[in-house]
């Protein structure tokens, strides 16, 4: 989706919408037009029960000159409304417009006092929610082809630097979805390194890729555990980024998830859903579309991600329950369950990452547990930490770019229950609180003194229904709330 802003409206054929205040009214936001196509207006928001709710729509066509336009009132909500409606607003009307037949989308702010970074906003979400894979859908009809080509964005004054930011952030937040989106036949490690390298390496970041014989000459035996039922060799990833004055200056690691399948292994998961398992690489996805978004945008930070990149399959060769394996760390694991692989690769990612990078902080991103689903359903990524000034500078990150994070907690009582009675720890406690002995199990690879958090996004990395922001499918959670994280705590 092509954006751009203007000071006027362009000439020409276009859609038109109109934003309202929920404190304005209607009719004043029609001035500029003809008297008979203002009462069009007037009356078809009044019969769609348009009430100026945040991205509620009101849709008609009015007269103009010889032809007809196709006009929609978007409503903006209350003014006094928090940053994350501006963005839902733009959404909701590519959403609306994206396959009607409309090529070009004039959305006027004129008057509405608001400025360059509220129009970058409303631009983001416009092309957010345009976006779509159409990679193996050869038989898509006319009709149910994209249309809308072009947003222009009037009369919000200067965007200055904002949009360019968001669109660096655009860009990283489409390749998240083209990764999570991207079924196993087609993405598993190594191509999944090979995805990163060609959109990452132009943009400066640097790679480093571990193969199986340097993860065994490592110590790496809980990764490859997990990895051994597949004929796709495992990978871990890591890509670094720095912008900060000093090079040597310490690196943020953010750490991901990269099962790009999860059969569940020998403990097998049911056939019905399965294929969502092509997602379960998530946090390793928001993690390389967040490097994509914070070097496009040559962000004044050192961060590093890593991508813990396995297949999880059944197999003559696959680990079977009650295996015990040693991880990077020393520690031994009792592998009660195989489908509780996600711990397993992340905890040697985490352990290579703290001797490699001695970071203070690290944060990592998985869809770890069905069990967070359960307790926070699609709203609210869960999120665990040692640290409470990192969880809250999370916290605020998720609420200011709207993905959302709601604090679990971690403790003693919960790591008790994953202790095993022939190794170091077991990979699974009981049923109860499956979210937080996961957690636990990971805090156990944390070294003295690292500040960590590890956030949980099993409901959020895919939509089976469409938002104002995204389609059904990918929703690229976390690249905006990482991105928000290093701008505010690391880049002033
Ligand atoms: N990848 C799954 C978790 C998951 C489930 C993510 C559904 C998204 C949607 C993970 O590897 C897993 O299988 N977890 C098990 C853990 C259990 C065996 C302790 C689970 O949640 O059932
Ligand atoms: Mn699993
Ligand atoms: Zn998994």
């Amino acid at each position: 989706m092509k954006i751009s802003f203007a000071s006027e409206r362009p000439a020409g054929a276009y859609a038109l919408a109109l934003p309202v205040w929920s404190e304005d009214m209607v009719t004043d936001r029609l001035a500029g037009l003809d008297p008979g196509a203002r009462a069009v207006a007037a009356r078809a928001a009044e019969a769609q029960r348009f009430e100026r709710e945040a991205a509620s729509i009101a849709e008609t066509f009015v007269a103009e000159g010889e032809g007809a336009r196709r006009l929609l009132l978007v409503g903006l909500g209350d003014r006094r409304q928090d940053e994350g409606v501006l963005d839902k607003v733009g959404g909701a009307l590519t959403g609306r417009l994206l396959t009607s037949g409309e090529t070009r989308l004039v959305i006027d702010l004129t008057g509405l006092g608001l400025d360059g970074e509220a129009a970058a906003r409303i631009g983001l979400g416009a092309a957010a929610r345009s976006w779509r894979f159409d990679r193996y859908r050869t038989k898509l009809s006319k009709k149910q082809k994209p249309t809308l080509e072009e947003v222009v964005i009037v009369g919000g004054g200067d965007t200055g630097s904002a949009w360019d930011e968001r669109a660096a952030l655009l860009d990283g937040l489409s390749f998240t979805r083209e990764l999570v989106t991207e079924p196993a036949n087609i993405l598993y490690p190594e191509s999944f390194v090979e995805r990163c390298r060609e959109r990452l390496e132009p943009l400066g970041v640097e790679f480093e890729v571990l193969d199986e014989e340097q993860m065994r000459s490592l110590g790496m035996g809980a990764l490859l555990g997990v990895a051994q039922g597949s004929v796709r060799p495992p990978r871990l990833l890591a890509m670094r980024w720095n912008g900060a004055a000093s090079p040597h200056s310490k690196p943020v690691v953010l750490i991901g998830k990269g099962i790009t399948f999860d059969t569940g292994g020998i403990s097998i998961k049911p056939a019905l859903g399965m294929e969502a398992m092509k997602w379960d690489m998530g946090g390793a996805g928001a993690v390389a579309g967040a490097m994509a978004a914070l070097a496009g945008r040559k962000a004044k930070a050192n961060i590093v991600a890593v991508c813990a990149l396995a297949e999880n399959m059944p197999d003559g060769n696959a680990q079977r329950p009650g295996d015990v394996v040693t991880s990077m760390s020393g520690q031994t694991i009792e592998v009660i369950n195989t489908d509780a692989e996600g711990r397993l690769v992340l905890c040697d990612a985490m352990t290579w990452a703290q001797r490699q990078y001695k970071p203070e902080v690290i944060v990592d991103l998985a869809t770890l547990t069905g069990a967070m689903i359960i307790s926070l359903g699609h709203e609210y990524a869960g999120i665990f930490s040692n640290d409470d000034g990192l969880a809250g500078q999370l916290v605020a990150a998720g609420a200011a770019s709207g993905d959302k994070l709601w604090r679990m907690p971690l403790g003693d009582p919960y790591d008790k229950l994953i202790d095993s009675p022939i190794a170091d720890m077991k990979n699974v406690g009981p049923r109860e609180a499956g979210s937080i002995t996961a957690a636990v199990f990971l805090q156990r690879f944390v070294e003295t003194g690292v500040k960590w958090a590890h956030l949980d996004i099993a409901g959020m990395a895919w939509a089976d229904k469409a938002s104002n922001l995204y389609d059904k499918g990918a929703t690229g959670y976390g690249v905006a709330l990482l991105d928000r994280f290093i701008a505010a705590n690391y880049e002033s």
